[in-house]
């Protein structure tokens, strides 16, 4: 039966340090929702931006005067599409959580764009702002899959937006989105070639989920939209994993690519269950303290959640002590995505028993034998195969 290593407690990472500390920026408003998204994202006629600069920067502010000054690793703006933000909200926002914590030398400051001219052509106001990473949704490199997927952008101006980015910024990345109806692995791998020789250090390609409640969801439920099936999805996903590699940006998490010290430090900060607060509508945070390990949820809605945080500070919704299994199974959720997986001394010690108490030896032996697991020098890993399959794995794993 694989033995699980009884060994000291400790937070240490992969490469060594601990997971980090970031600050999230929730964006929420877009041009138009696209047909395949679930993100907390809404399109309205006009946003009042030195109202919501006020209010983030409040928020900042807040958690600021709770926790202290802590060393700042990453700042991320996400969205929705945060491209649209005023240049001068982002430069607030960023001016204070650099003055009330202490960036890091290396600090990553990332933003998410749209990459249509009209956002393209802020870019410049955006590096002004003090950003120093974008990150781009192409999703594809085909007009007919771009408008299938309800984009307001050609091929050509998201690949001018990424070569703009890339003379503007010193870090940048892109997102495509696979497993789209008719996509052959043949089709799929030429338009991963063309992506590459616009990439740098980083990519992400994620594969298209049906979201519950999105217009795609009701065309599936019509039939009037077919996806492609789990082998083709598999193959798909297959094809990535070798043109990627072999182009030299390996997979280090399920849809992310990067090249050697090159992924995404918030995304690391998020995957490592490290510590990171929230502000923005549906924001989530995590923040440790006096060994517990508090979950922050803000106000999902804009209007309320800029009410509230006008009234409050935050726009706080919801703190939440995690419990135990809680933690052990949020550091198997989010680390498991990892090529580098989970260190099995931190979840030891955030179990506070045995780990066989906790995770089936049985179950954890078959899926090692198997080869949708690997367990060695002190961490627990999925495979390549094993990662697409994480819920199967973490049903089957936990008792
Ligand atoms: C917060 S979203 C989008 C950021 C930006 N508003 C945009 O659309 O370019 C981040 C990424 O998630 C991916 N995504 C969103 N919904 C998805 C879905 N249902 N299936 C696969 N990828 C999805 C897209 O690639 C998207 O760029
Ligand atoms: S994919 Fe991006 S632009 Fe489209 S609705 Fe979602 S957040 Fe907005």
């Amino acid at each position: 039966m694989a033995a699980i290593p009884q060994v000291a407690q400790g937070h240490a990472v992969a490469g060594g340090g601990s997971p980090g500390f970031g600050l999230y920026v929730h964006w929420p408003f877009c041009l138009a929702k696209c047909p395949y998204c679930d993100f907390n994202s809404h399109v309205e006629a006009e946003v009042e931006d030195r109202r919501w600069a006020r209010a983030l920067v409040r928020a900042t502010d807040r958690y600021a005067d709770e926790i202290g000054p802590r060393r700042l690793d990453s700042i991320f703006f996400g969205g929705g599409t945060p491209s649209l933000m005023a240049p001068a909200t982002v430069a607030a926002v960023i001016e204070r959580a650099t003055t009330r914590f202490v960036p890091a030398p290396d600090l990553e400051i990332t933003l998410e764009a749209n990459p249509t001219s009209t956002e393209a052509a802020r870019l410049g106001d955006i590096r002004a702002a003090g950003v120093n990473r974008v990150s781009l949704g192409v999703q594809a490199l085909d007009d007919d899959a771009l408008r299938f997927l309800g984009r307001e952008h050609t091929a050509a101006e998201a690949l001018a937006a990424v070569d703009l980015a890339a003379r503007l910024f010193a870090r940048f990345s892109f997102d495509l989105i696979y497993a789209r109806p008719g996509q052959t692995p043949a089709g799929w791998a030429a338009e991963l070639e063309r992506a590459l020789r616009h990439a740098d250090g980083h990519l992400s390609a994620y594969q298209l989920t049906i979201e519950p409640g999105t217009r795609f969801d009701l065309l599936a439920r019509t039939g009037a939209l077919s996806m492609p099936d789990d082998e083709a999805q598999a193959d798909l996903y297959e094809c990535t994993q070798e043109v990627l590699a072999a182009a030299g940006l390996p997979a280090y998490e399920i849809s992310n690519h990067a090249r050697p010290g090159e992924a995404c430090r918030h995304n690391l900060i998020y995957w490592r269950s490290g510590e990171w607060l929230g502000i923005g509508p549906g924001a989530h945070g995590r923040l440790e303290r006096e060994g517990l390990r508090i979950a922050t949820e803000a106000w999902r809605l804009p209007r309320v959640w800029l009410e509230r945080a006008e009234q409050s500070g935050t726009g706080e919704r919801t703190r939440t002590i995690l419990s135990p299994l809680e933690r052990v199974e949020e550091l198997l959720v989010m680390g498991l995505r990892l090529g580098e997986g989970v260190d099995v001394a931190r979840l030891q010690a955030v179990a506070g028993r045995p780990l066989a108490q906790v995770l089936d030896p049985a179950a954890l032996e078959r899926l090692v034998a198997d080869g949708w697991l690997t367990m060695g020098d002190g961490r627990l890993a999925a495979t390549a195969a094993g990662r697409p399959r994480l819920n199967a794995l973490l049903a089957a794993l936990l008792r």
